[in-house]
């Protein structure tokens, strides 16, 4: 990938919020659907501002200016998504039927993930944040966006879905960029972590595995089954992680061999529960288990 190229196109690619016509008149709704719609935006400003923290860091990690100048346009994406999400909660917030607050699980979530992911090597980090784009931040937007079915949601989605384009290209890149021996060769060249280092990726670890599975119920799995009934979104984001894990490189990555290993322990029926297992003892959502075709 030409790193300058990308940037120009990040750069390019701001955009503000004021630009979308917010005048239109939101659709009404049934009560049910709209406490939901609600609830989902409100969620949605905590997940892209989780977002922006992540790539923050990435951009502290990034040893390359322009990499480290792409991260910058990540972040302020983040966060442009994050109040776009806040204006669409009130947007479609026409009876006040209650008032809305981002769920406690994704609260303590996006804090202990923030901490561990400072503490573990870059590589696992840019696993996670894979994952967490893919799933959240592509299949759950566009699966609300579906199920909210209207043109200022539309309008919004659109143009989110642009930066997440770019975001997603730059995941992979990183994934392939950590599983080449260029960068391998240098990691072997550097410094043995101290003792002290190990012991806070630890603790900060244990925290997620305790966060993880109740932060995803109530911020993916649940919205999921109301806003992508068939599976469809999901199907795709899980094929699209699938090939980035199988291609030849990255396949032989310790976090990518795990995942792969523990889909093909739950392929088997005597097997399944140690693959579910195993992949909550990563903190990583048992979905991934599903290995796709
Ligand atoms: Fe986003
Ligand atoms: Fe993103």
């Amino acid at each position: 990938m030409d790193l300058h190229r990308m940037l120009e196109k990040c750069q390019r690619g701001q955009w503000r919020t004021e630009e979308l016509d917010w005048s239109r008149p939101p659709p009404v709704m049934p009560p049910e659907k709209e406490r939901a719609v609600v609830q989902y935006f409100t969620d949605m400003a905590g997940i892209e501002r989780l977002a922006a923290a992540l790539f923050e860091t990435q951009r502290l990690h990034a040893e390359d200016p322009v990499l480290a100048r792409i991260f910058a346009t990540f972040v302020a994406d983040e966060q442009r998504h994050a109040r776009t999400a806040e204006l669409l909660a009130a947007h479609y917030d026409v009876r006040q039927l209650e008032v809305y607050r981002q769920s406690d699980e994704l609260r303590v979530f996006a804090f202990h993930f923030v901490e561990m992911l400072r503490h573990v090597p870059a590589e696992v980090a840019t696993t996670y944040i894979t994952v967490g784009e893919l799933l959240l931040d592509v299949a759950l937007l566009r699966s609300i966006d579906a199920y909210v079915d209207d043109d200022m949601s539309r309008d919004a989605m659109e143009r989110i879905n642009r930066d997440e384009s770019r975001h997603i290209a730059i995941d992979f890149y990183m994934t392939e960029y950590y599983a080449s021996d260029a960068y391998q060769a240098w990691l072997r060249k550097q410094p043995w972590r101290s003792l002290s280092q190990h012991v806070s990726a630890i603790w900060s670890f244990g925290h997620i595995l305790r966060h993880a599975r109740p932060f995803f119920r109530d911020v993916f799995l649940e919205p999921m089954q109301r806003v992508d009934p068939t599976g469809r979104r999901l199907t795709e984001a899980l094929a699209r992680y699938q090939a980035l894990i199988e291609r030849p490189g990255v396949r032989r990555r310790p976090l990518p061999a795990l995942i792969l290993l523990a889909q093909w322990l739950s392929a088997h029926r005597t097997t399944s529960g140690v693959a579910r297992r195993l992949a909550r003892t990563m903190g990583l959502p048992t979905v991934l288990l599903q290995r796709a075709a």
